[in-house]
C-alpha cells in the first residue's frame, strides 16, 4: 500500500520510516522546505534512537521518500496519515490550525485527482470532534468517496521507534469498516492487540491515556513532598505499591514533575474542551497544579542550603525534557534555570545531547559545558535535571575535589545518595531519606 505521511516531525518520521520498515511505499511531507531538504540526504533533523538507520536503509531501498510538495506526496498513495504539530493556544485549547490546512488542501487535490476513495488518518493528538470537522472541511471541496480514521499515537520520545514497532496497542477509531481494516492491515506484522471503536472514542483514548499517567506523576510527587515531611522514603514506597500489578511501577517516578511537548498541553488541552462541554474535570486542575509547584519546592531547596541563590555558581546537570532526546519543549530543567536565574544565580549547563536545542530558548547569560567535569570547578552546587544515565557514572569523588562547596540536589532521584554521602557531599532528592 502506498502511503503518505504530512507532518515530518516526530511522529511524522517515526511512522514514515516504521511503516516504510514493514514493507510500504512511503512518501514524508512538510511544509518546512530545508528540512526536507536535509532529509532527502539523509540527514535526520532529530535525536531519536535507531532513526537514522531506519531512514537511510529505507530510503536506499526505494520505499522511503521526502517531498515538499503535498501534491506528490497525495498523488497515488491510499492512505494520508496527518501527523502535524497542534500545539497549545494560550488558554490551554489545542491549535488546530495545521490540521485544519491540511484538510483544506487535501480536500483540494482530491477534487482535482479524484482517487477512488482516500482514507485520511489523524495520527496527531486532536480535540474529541476532530474527525468529524476534517470531514467537513474535505467536503467544502470534494464530494467523492471518503473515509476518515483516527489512529493515536502513543510513541515516547527517546524509544519512539520501538515503541512504534513494538506497541502496547493500535488504537482504530472510524465508523467505515472497511477503511478502518485497511488501515489495520498496513499494521498487520505488528504483534499488538488492536482497539477498534469509533472516531470519537479512539480520539478520547489519546487524551485519557496521557492525562492518567501525568497523574501518576502528580501523585507519586505529592507522596514524595509528603515523605520528607514525615521521614518516609518515596523509593521504597514506589517499590511497595509497584509491585501491585493493579498499580504497577512504571510512571512512579518522583522529581521535577513531567515536561514534554505533550502531557502539558494535552492535560491542558482535555481539561479546555472537557469544560468547553460543561465539565470541570477538577482532577486534572490539581495535576497541573502540582508539577507547577514540583519546580518552586526544588529551588526553595536550593535556596535553602545556600542561604541566598544571588551570586551563586550553580551546575545544571541535563537541559532535555527527559533522558535520550534533545527535546527541550516544556523541560523542566529550562524552567528550573530561568527560574534560578531570576534570583541571580549563574548557571553554567550541561547536557549530552540538547546544548544546541536548549541554546536556542535560553538566554546567553549561561555558560554551556563540553563535559560535567568543567563545569564543576568551583562551582556552589549541581543540580541534576534530566534522568541521563550516565550521570550516574560521573566521577562523582572528582567532581567533589573541584566543586567550591560540594552540594548535590537531585530532581531526579537519579544518584546513589549512600555512595554519595559517603564522599562527604550533602545530597537531597526527592521524597528521599
Ligand atoms: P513536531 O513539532 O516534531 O513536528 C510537526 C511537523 O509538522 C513539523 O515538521 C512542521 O513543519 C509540520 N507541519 C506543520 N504544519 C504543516 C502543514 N500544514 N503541512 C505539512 N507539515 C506541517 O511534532 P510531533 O512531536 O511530531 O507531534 C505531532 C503530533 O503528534 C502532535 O499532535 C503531538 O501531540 C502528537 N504526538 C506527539 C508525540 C511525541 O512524542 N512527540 C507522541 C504522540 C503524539
Ligand atoms: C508521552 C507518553 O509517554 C507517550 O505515550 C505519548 O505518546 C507522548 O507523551 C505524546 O503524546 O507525545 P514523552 O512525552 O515522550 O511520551 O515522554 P515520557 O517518557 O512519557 O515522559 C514525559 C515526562 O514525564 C518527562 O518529563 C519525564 O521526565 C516525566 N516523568 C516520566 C516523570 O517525571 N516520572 C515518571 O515516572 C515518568
Amino acid at each position: 500500500m502506498r502511503v503518505s505521511i504530512i507532518g515530518a516531525g516526530y511522529v511524522g518520521l517515526v511512522t514514515g520510516a516504521c511503516l516504510a520498515e514493514l514493507g510500504h511505499e512511503v512518501v514524508v511531507m512538510d511544509i518546512d522546505e530545508a528540512r526536507i531538504e536535509k532529509l532527502q540526504r539523509n540527514i535526520v533533523p532529530i535525536h531519536e534512537p535507531g532513526l537514522s538507520r531506519l531512514i537511510e536503509k529505507n530510503a536506499l531501498d526505494g520505499r522511503l521518500d521526502f517531498t515538499a510538495s503535498l501534491e506528490e506526496a497525495v498523488k497515488g498513495s491510499d492512505v494520508h496519515f496527518i501527523c502535524v504539530w497542534t500545539p497549545p493556544k494560550p488558554d490551554g485549547q489545542a491549535d488546530l490550525s495545521a490540521v485544519e490546512a491540511v484538510a483544506r488542501s487535501l480536500g483540494e487535490l482530491f477534487s482535482r485527482l479524484t482517487p477512488d476513495k482516500p482514507i485520511v488518518v489523524t495520527k496527531s493528538t486532536v480535540p474529541v470532534g476532530t474527525g468529524d470537522r476534517i470531514v467537513q472541511i474535505i467536503r467544502q471541496s470534494y464530494s467523492g468517496p471518503l473515509a476518515v480514521i483516527s489512529n493515536p499515537e502513543f510513541l515516547r520520545e527517546g524509544q519512539a521507534v520501538a515503541d512504534m514497532m513494538h506497541p502496547d496497542r493500535i488504537v482504530i477509531g472510524g465508523d467505515d469498516e472497511e477503511a478502518a481494516s485497511a488501515v489495520a492491515a498496513l499494521y498487520e506484522q505488528i504483534k499488538a492487540p488492536f482497539v477498534v471503536t469509533d472516531l470519537r472514542t479512539a480520539e478520547m483514548i489519546k487524551y485519557a491515556a496521557n492525562a492518567f499517567l501525568a497523574t501518576k506523576i502528580s501523585f507519586i510527587n505529592e507522596v514524595a513532598n509528603v515523605c520528607e515531611l514525615v521521614g518516609a522514603d518515596v523509593d521504597m514506597v514506589k517499590e511497595g505499591i509497584g509491585s501491585d500489578v493493579r498499580i504497577g511501577r512504571a510512571f512512579l517516578y518522583a522529581g521535577l514533575g513531567y515536561g514534554g511537548s505533550c502531557f502539558p498541553k494535552d492535560v491542558r488541552a482535555l481539561q479546555q474542551f472537557s469544560n468547553h462541554h460543561g465539565y470541570d474535570f477538577k482532577l486534572l486542575k490539581s495535576v497541573i497544579e502540582v508539577n507547577e509547584q514540583q519546580r518552586q519546592l526544588f529551588v526553595n531547596k536550593l535556596r535553602k542550603h545556600l542561604k541566598n541563590i544571588a551570586g551563586k555558581e550553580i551546575l545544571v546537570l541535563g537541559l532535555a525534557f527527559k533522558a535520550n532526546t534533545d527535546d527541550v519543549r516544556e523541560s523542566a530543567a529550562v524552567d528550573i534555570i530561568k527560574r534560578l536565574q531570576k534570583e541571580g544565580a549563574k548557571v553554567r549547563a550541561y547536557d549530552p545531547e540538547a546544548l544546541l536545542t536548549a541554546q536556542k530558548v535560553l538566554d546567553h547569560e549561561i555558560k554551556y559545558v563540553g563535559n560535567p567535569l568543567d563545569g564543576a570547578k568551583g562551582a556552589d552546587a549541581v543540580v541534576i535535571a534530566t534522568e541521563w544515565p550516565d550521570f550516574k557514572d560521573l566521577d562523582w569523588a572528582k567532581i567533589k575535589t573541584l566543586l567550591k562547596n560540594p552540594l548535590i540536589v537531585d530532581g531526579r532521584n537519579l544518584l546513589d545518595s549512600k555512595m554519595l554521602r559517603e564522599l562527604g557531599f550533602t545530597y537531597e532528592g526527592v521524597g528521599r531519606k
